[in-house]
């Protein structure tokens, strides 16, 4: 398959369909995406359910992560995110693509122990391998997978009520989010917990803060696609990141553009990888932007991220809703940290592009370009006359409106 389907942009939503379906979809996996979420099923999902709240979904081409070209489902409100991946993933494509991994899917269980006994911490290390037994014995299917409880760690800490004695149980999700193993595993624990630190357990709930389990990309964006100028723009943005929370916080909400469309299209809690994120960010002390680049000694831009990724292929709303296995159909992906990989490939790919842009022309100038272009097509615009029509609007000066939009079409076509 080759994702770089020039000018997918430019068709209607039939022709795309179509081109999904050259790709592998089905007609009803077609049908699936723009039906959407039955009311029946949303009903069973949350409470007090009165309608469906819909998003539009968009591909961005042009992906190749681990040598794989992809097809990248993307659900979100905002105009430009999709064109933005797009162009990102064509111009790191020229240097081969995204390189990407991801750890082992492990995730913490905390619990929170009260008035815990001097020596609690040694009785609760020594009884180890019984708790994680137990705790094991509660999903033998997921341990039989390679997943499960795998290890115990205590932490002292200092609060403004005292010393609490916080248990990590730490446990390998295989391809599920975890929250519920992990939530059933600690409060299963926790009776044990009580007993041998002489304790008074509270709280037993998941950390959001999935520190083990991470995903890292990285990708060359070529000086010759992207011009020299563009790879000091980008690196003078980077520094400024890194130097001003003001523009760390803006910088790392444009990465998670991708990586949140992404989460959100494949049925994941992008809550979770939103909270994971942006605390990862600050793990320093003090707020860092979720890429780096630098300098190839070719005079190319090098870019990296690492971020925590808790997104699961199995289990929650992956299974509930439609849409979310056609998207993991689209992707090719079977496993959690496969989708990591590509997660992580999207959020470095948004966050470049972005960069380019403020770092160059400005963002104003390619939104509106594109707004035109969007508007050009809604208004029956064909091949070489979306671009003209965009162009027009590009000089600046005229507002872009489906009126104006109109009028440059016919001029366009009058010559
Ligand atoms: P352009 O220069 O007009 O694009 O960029 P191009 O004509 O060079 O086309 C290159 C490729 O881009 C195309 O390849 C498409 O893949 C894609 P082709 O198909 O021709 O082989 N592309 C499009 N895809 C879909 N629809 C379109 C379209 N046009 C091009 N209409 C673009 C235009 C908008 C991509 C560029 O200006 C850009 O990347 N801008 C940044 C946009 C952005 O970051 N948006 C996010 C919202 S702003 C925000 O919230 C985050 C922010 O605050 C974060 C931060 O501050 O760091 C910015």
């Amino acid at each position: 398959m080759n994702s770089a389907i020039e000018g997918f942009y430019k068709l209607g939503v039939k022709e795309r369909n179509a081109k999904l379906r050259e790709y592998g979809l089905t007609t009803e996996e077609c049908a699936v995406y723009t039906n959407g979420l039955d009311l029946e099923t949303a009903n069973h999902m949350i409470e007090n359910v009165v309608g469906i709240h819909a998003l539009p979904l968009g591909i961005a081409t042009n992906f190749k992560v681990n040598d794989r070209d992809l097809l990248i489902p993307m659900a979100i409100e905002e105009p430009s995110v999709v064109a933005a991946a797009s162009k990102a993933a064509k111009i790191a494509r020229a240097s081969g693509g995204f390189k990407a991994e991801a750890t082992d899917p492990v995730m913490i269980g905390q619990i929170q122990i009260i008035g815990a006994a001097k020596d609690a911490e040694k009785k609760i290390m020594a009884a180890k391998d019984g708790l994680l037994e137990k705790a094991n014995a509660l999903d033998p299917m997921l341990v039989k997978f390679g997943g499960g409880a795998k290890e115990i760690e205590c932490r002292l800490l200092e609060t403004e009520r005292g010393e609490m004695l916080i248990v990590h149980l730490l446990v390998n999700c295989g391809d599920a989010m975890g929250a519920n193993a992990v939530n059933t595993m600690s409060e299963a624990i926790a009776p044990d917990l009580e007993a041998l630190s002489g304790g008074r357990v509270r709280l037993r709930i998941i950390s959001n803060l999935a520190v083990h389990r991470r995903a890292k990309a990285s990708a060359i964006f070529p000086k010759t696609e992207i011009g020299e100028d563009a790879v000091e723009g980008i690196l003078d943005a980077y520094a400024f990141a890194k130097a001003d929370p003001y523009r760390c916080a803006t910088n790392n909400k444009g990465v998670m553009n991708g990586a949140d469309a992404v989460t959100i299209a494949t049925g994941n809690d992008w809550r979770a990888v939103e909270a994971g994120a942006h605390y990862w960010a600050t793990r320093n002390n003090a707020v860092e932007p979720l890429c780096k680049y630098w300098k190839t000694e070719s005079g190319d831009l090098a870019g990296e991220i690492e971020l925590p990724l808790a997104v699961a292929t199995v289990g929650g709303a992956t299974k509930t809703h439609p849409n979310a296995a056609v998207s993991r159909k689209l992707l090719g992906v079977k496993t959690a940290r496969e989708l990591a990989e590509i997660i992580a490939s999207v959020g470095l790919a948004q966050n470049f592009a972005a960069l380019l842009a403020l770092s160059t022309e400005g963002i104003q100038r390619g939104h509106m370009r594109l707004h035109a272009k969007n508007l050009a097509v809604m208004a029956g615009a064909k091949g070489d006359e979306i671009d003209r029509v965009a162009e027009h609007f590009a000089k600046g000066g005229e507002r872009v409106t489906m009126e104006s939009v109109k009028a440059a079409l016919e001029k366009v076509r009058r010559g």
